[in-house]
Order: structure tokens, then sequence, then C-alpha cells
């Protein structure tokens, strides 16, 4: 197909794209049951008296040489010269779900090659532009970016913010005038910024409203907008970002914008995640669904630095004991690892720690059935190792200034021949010499002065660290990989493609996670989170939760436990028995099937669930975050159930619902189907729904729906 007009089309969302002269984005939103391409004329736009004689399309570009005076969609030159391309479609490659169009500008000598997938199930747009220069004289490129036209309803943008221990906090801002824009130059997605952003209709919600996702699949640098131009007409852009000179394109060379994914939906916010969850779990999540997550014992708020490997191995005895399937050493195994101010980079073993090497260890941990896995933070030097003794100079730093330290370390320049040579042999030797089934990868520090010879290189240590990925994958295909960055300083679907399991956050505290965890499964599904048990106290806040809130709060995700179980007393290690076991029975739902975010009216209640794909059961978690606003929690209405069916609704776990004659402080008597299981209609429990009980502040409890 060759037609001017394209339209790719799914499920419940369609494109429709115009390709010649030049490409625009014509339509973006729900399936059209009947389309032609001439019924695209009802879209012509009038020209404004004014303003410029010439309709103002917004081309895959939105070239400023055309007279787009907002966020271009590329910027650059050529010395100066080229500097305002204007690109005019050549060749166009459609089938039903994707599209190739490549334009070029004669004048400024470039190309443009632009790829759009809209996958048929889900509807999830993936999109990107490479660009190639063709002249002798290098093109220095400063910006690339995926522009997307939204309709003038998108009014509100929904983005992230965060800071260490807090990650995923979402926000709203109304998009009336003017932009909003998103920078992150910290070298990795960020805590700051996670790189996404929804925008839609007034008001959008969980479970209403037309929204569009977009995602940029890039763990580096990065730039996200959202702008009304003055004419009223919106935009969204996401790209890579550029620092001054990164980028200098030779004869023949291309840069390429990372992925972008786009998601549209009419059912709120659950539809957009929806479409996202189902997307990874086809196109990018790198392990099978009947590959069971196995539970997590990390050491690392257990003992630390403290490693004693007769300890550990009494660790991993106690936690096999409780179900734990994977055991994780953490930091602090490697030469000269005492303190987080001394080691990075001496990726040899500590025989002081382990004089008889790992081996003891990993056998113990294989003989009690477990898995075993190991820390590592490949990028990073101490000036306080051996490595960086030897080599000063394979810093990421620009020559003649002092950097500064973050978390007592400096960033390798991967870029460096020497340096990603001596990565790959370290770890090569760590995952060869040893039985590894796991690495936890983490990247501590944020890039400041990025220098490679002298210039800017953020944006390809970024390229490198997938470079390094990459072949580790090719050569360890068993092994799999967590991306950790200070807790969730580095999650993104560029990472995604690459590894198989996020450290949400170095904050195990429920009640913080409950927040964190709502505000990552807008964009990835739980089977891809880390959710660990803590400590009692928390380490990161010293606030007190309950083993049932703690359990509760960890199980739906990619369950683990953090902490020394050797040190807990028996009611906090029946707990994680119990959990464990728990999340063992559940997984096969809660990793396969459709999540649900519930709009509550009383924000102090927060619930949330899986049902299953084929809609015969569900668990729904209620967690009281505060008190409640009123004196009754009210009645919730469960979404995605069948209305035909009859359900049996009961209590699977609510270790702290009493009445006041049990002890407890909230309610005298219990809604009726806590006292026993009731039966109703999919529709009922959708339409009337089901009485809430009167939870204590910081508990929570989880709803079995069963068909009968
Ligand atoms: C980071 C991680 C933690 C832990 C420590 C080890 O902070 O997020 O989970 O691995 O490093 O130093």
């Amino acid at each position: 197909m060759t037609a001017d007009i394209v339209r790719l089309s799914s499920a419940d969302a369609d494109l429709v794209v115009r390709c010649r002269p030049y490409t625009e984005i014509l339509y973006w939103g729900p399936k059209l049951r009947r389309f032609s391409p001439e019924d695209v004329v009802s879209l012509q736009r009038p020209v404004a008296n004014g303003k410029l004689d010439v309709d103002l399309p917004l081309t895959f570009a939105m070239e400023y040489g055309r007279g787009q005076f907002g966020s271009p969609g590329i910027e650059g030159h050529r010395g100066g010269r080229n500097a305002s391309p204007v690109f005019t479609t050549l060749k166009v490659e459609a089938s039903d779900s994707s599209l190739i169009v490549i334009s070029e500008d004669e004048q400024a000598s470039l190309q443009l090659i632009s790829e759009l997938r809209l996958e048929p199930q889900t509807g999830v747009l993936q999109i990107r532009h490479t660009l190639k220069n063709l002249h002798h004289q290098a093109w220095e490129l400063e910006r690339l970016a995926v522009t997307l036209p939204v309709p003038e309803r998108a009014v509100e943008v929904m983005a992230f913010h965060g800071r260490w221990l807090r990650e995923f906090q979402p926000h709203r801002v109304k998009l009336e005038h003017g932009g909003f824009i998103q920078e992150s130059r910290r070298g990795r997605s960020s805590h700051e910024y996670f790189p996404a952003f929804v925008v839609g209709e007034a008001g959008f919600s969980e479970q209403h409203g037309t929204v569009w996702g977009v995602h940029l699949g890039w763990s580096g640098n990065h730039r996200l907008r959202a702008d009304v131009k003055t004419d009223g007409r919106r935009v969204v852009q996401a790209e890579a970002l550029y620092l001054p000179g990164e980028i200098s394109l030779g004869e023949g060379e291309t840069c390429s914008t990372p992925w972008v994914y786009a998601a549209f939906s009419q059912n709120g916010l659950n539809g957009m995640s929806q479409a996202y969850h189902t997307y990874l779990r086809q196109s990018l999540i790198r392990f099978s669904g009947s590959q069971a997550r196995p539970v997590h014992l990390n050491t690392w708020e257990g003992i630390y630095f403290d490693h004693d490997p007769a300890y550990i191995m009494q660790m991993a005895s106690k936690a096999a004991e409780i179900g734990v399937e994977r055991f994780i050493i953490d930091d602090g195994w490697f030469r000269g690892r005492n303190h987080d101010q001394a080691g990075l980079g001496d990726w040899y073993l500590d025989e002081e720690k382990y004089p008889q090497g790992l081996m003891p260890v990993i056998e113990h941990v294989h003989a009690l059935g477990m898995s075993f896995g190991i820390w590592v933070e490949p990028e990073m030097i101490n000036p306080d190792s051996d490595l960086f003794r030897a080599h000063p100079d394979w810093v990421l730093q620009l020559p003649g200034y002092q950097q500064p330290t973050g978390r007592y370390q400096y960033v390798l320049d991967l870029s460096h021949p020497e340096v990603f040579d001596y990565l790959l042999e370290r770890l090569s030797w760590l995952l060869s010499e040893h039985p590894v089934e796991y690495v936890k990868w983490d990247m501590n520090r944020e890039l400041v002065q990025p220098g490679h010879e002298g210039k800017l290189s953020a944006d390809a240590q970024t390229h490198q660290f997938y470079r390094l990925l990459d072949e580790l994958n090719w050569r360890f295909p068993h092994v799999e990989i967590e991306s950790c960055a200070s807790g969730g300083g580095r999650i993104d679907y560029g990472v995604l493609a690459r590894t198989q399991r996020f450290w949400v956050s170095d904050n195990n505290d429920a009640l913080e996670r409950q927040a964190i965890q709502r505000g990552m499964s807008y964009f990835f599904p739980p089977e891809v989170m880390g959710q660990h048990i803590g400590h009692r106290r928390c380490h990161a806040t010293q606030r007190q939760h309950s083993i049932g809130f703690r359990g509760l709060t960890a199980l739906f995700g990619h369950m683990g436990i953090e902490l020394d179980p050797i040190q807990s007393d028996d009611e906090e290690l029946e707990g994680y028995r119990h959990y464990i076991k728990l999340h063992k029975a559940l997984r096969p739902l809660l990793h396969s099937g459709t999540t649900w975010r519930l709009d509550m009216p009383d924000n102090t209640v927060q619930i949330s669930g899986v049902v299953s794909q084929d809609q015969t059961c569900a668990v729904f978690l209620m967690a009281q975050l505060q008190m409640l606003n009123y004196s009754l929690a009210g009645n919730v209405r469960f979404p995605g159930l069948l209305p035909d069916t009859q359900y049996q609704v009961s209590l699977l776990d609510g270790p702290e619902i009493k009445t006041v004659r049990e002890g407890g402080g909230a309610m005298r008597e219990l809604p009726s189907w806590l006292r026993q299981p009731i039966v109703v209609s999919g529709d009922w429990l959708m339409q009337a729904g089901l009485a809430l009980p009167v939870l204590m502040p910081e508990s929570a409890l989880l709803i079995n729906i069963i068909k009968v």
C-alpha cells in the first residue's frame, strides 16, 4: 500500500496519517467503524487572518522551516548552515499496523526515516525517527523528537515527580497556554521525572475519561513536552535530551530517537495501563508468563556490608524454610567494600570475608532449592579503589575540572574501550566462574560533566550501558537482571527490554509503597515490580507497620523479603511464611490478570486489584491509608466482572479486622460479607457494590471474588 492517507488499525484505537507530500497524524482515537481516505477532507483547516498565508501541518518533524513557531521536532546545523530543514516524503511503506515513511530535505542533505507500529490488539503505538546525514560535512544534531498531535480536548496533564525514597508521585497540571516541560539531565531515567506522562479530557480519572499516554523508552537524559500552540492545537513531544556537541553525524551516519510508546484509552487510566501491561507482556518482557517469579530474599537491609559466609548460609537456610526461592547477596562481597566509601570498580571477591570463595554459599543456596543472585554496580568507581589508583583516567569527566562525588563515587567512561572490556571481563568472570542466576544491577549516582575525550558523552554512556547489558544477555541468557538505581532511578521500557525486574524504591515503608507502587502501575504490570517486606520499623522512615500491612503491600508484585530472618521474632517469621505462601497461591493470577485501580470518593481508602483474563476470579486490596474522612468507607463497585455470573465474595486476608468486642477500635459490627461469604451476581457487584469495612489507618485487607 502506498496511499497518501494511511490508516493503522487495532482492536480499540486507530491512527490516520497523511503521508504525502509531508507527514501528519490526522487522527489518533477510538477505532473507526467506517473510514475511507476521502473522509479526511472534513479536517481541512481554514487559514486564519493575521497569520502566515498557508496552512501549517503538524508534521512528524514539526519543522520550524514551515513556519511552526513552537517547539520544533528537529534542530541542528552544519557549521551554521542547513539549520532549518523541511522534509518532503519520498517513500511510504504501509500495512494495517505499520508505517515507514522516508522523507528528505535535498537542500540540507538530510533524510528522515519514521517508523510507526500500532500493535493490533492493544493499540499501543510504537514510534521513532531516524535522521541520516547525506552530506560529506557533519551535521550537528541538537534535538530530534517524536511529536504526536492530540485533540483540543486534551486539556490536562498527569506527570510524575519524585526523589530517592519517593518515586512515581503523580501530579496534575492544566494545559491551557504555553507548555508543560519536563527535562532530566541526570544520565538516567531518574527518580525525579519518570519519562512519561498522560494527557486527557478534563477530569479524567482511573475509570473515566479519554486519555493519551506517552512514554519514552530510554534510560538516559530526556525531555518531554505537552504544548498548546497559539492556534489552540495541542502536541506532545518526547525525545532523548542531547547535551551540547554530543551528536555530530558524519556522512551516512544516523541518529535514532528512542522508541516512544503511546497508548490511547476511552476508559480512563485503567484502559491505558491495561493496554501497556498487555503490550509489555506480549512484546517486551523477557520471561514467559509461565515462568513464575521466584520469591526473593535480599540481604541488604538485613546485614548491609557485614558479610560472614557462615552467617549468610544460616540466613539462607532460614529463608528456604519460610518459602524463599531466590537468595541474593547484596553490596559488600567484593574487595575493599566494608562501607560505601571504597571498593567500587574492584570486582574481585573479598577473600578476607570469603576465604573459601563464593562457591560454598552458592552451593548451600542451591542445595536448599533456591537460585542465587548477587549485586553489582558496574558503571561506578570509588576514588578509594585499586581500579582508580591504576586508572584515574577511566572516569567519565571533562579534563581540567574537579568532578563532585556522589555517594563517594565517580562514574566510569563506558565509551572508553578498555573500560568496557574490563567490565565485560569482570562480569563474565563472575557469571561464568559461579553458577549465578540473577544479578541486581545498581547505579547510585548521577552524571555530572560526563566527558569522553574532552566532549560531553551522556547519550553515548547510556548506549554503552545498553551494549554491556546486551552483550551479557547474549553470553549468559539464563541470568536474570534487576534494574536498580538507588531504588527506582532507572525504570523505563528501554532497560526493561534488557532486564527482568525493577527495584522500585529503597523505601520499604508499606504506606509509602502504596503510593509508589500505584504510581508505577500506570505503566508497568505487577510482575516486574520488586516489592519486599521490610523490617517492622522501616529503615527509610522509622515508621512501624504490622506484618499484615507490610505483607499485603508487597503481595501483588515480584515479591521478596529484605531483612535478616534470623533476627526476626516468631510472629514476624510466621508472617513472612504466611504472605509468601499466599503470594505463591495468587501469583499466577496476579502476574497474568488485568490490573484495576479504582476511583474512590474518599481518598483515604485505596483499592486496586487484579481480575483474571477469563473474569472468573479476582482479588482486590483495600488499603486504609489514613483515618477515614467519614465514619463509613462506603460501597465499592468492582470493575471487570461478568454481569451474568454469580460470584462468591469473601475475605481472603485481613489480620487486623476486629470488632470493638474483639479488641479492635474502628467497628462495632462487621459488614455481613465479613462474617460469612456471600454469593451475588457480577452485575450487582459492578453496579451496586460491596459495603466496605471501617479499617484502622495503615492497615489493609484482601477481598476474594470467585465464580461459583
Ligand atoms: C542502592 C540500592 C539498594 C542497595 C544499596 C547497596 O542504594 O538501591 O537496594 O543495593 O545500593 O549499596
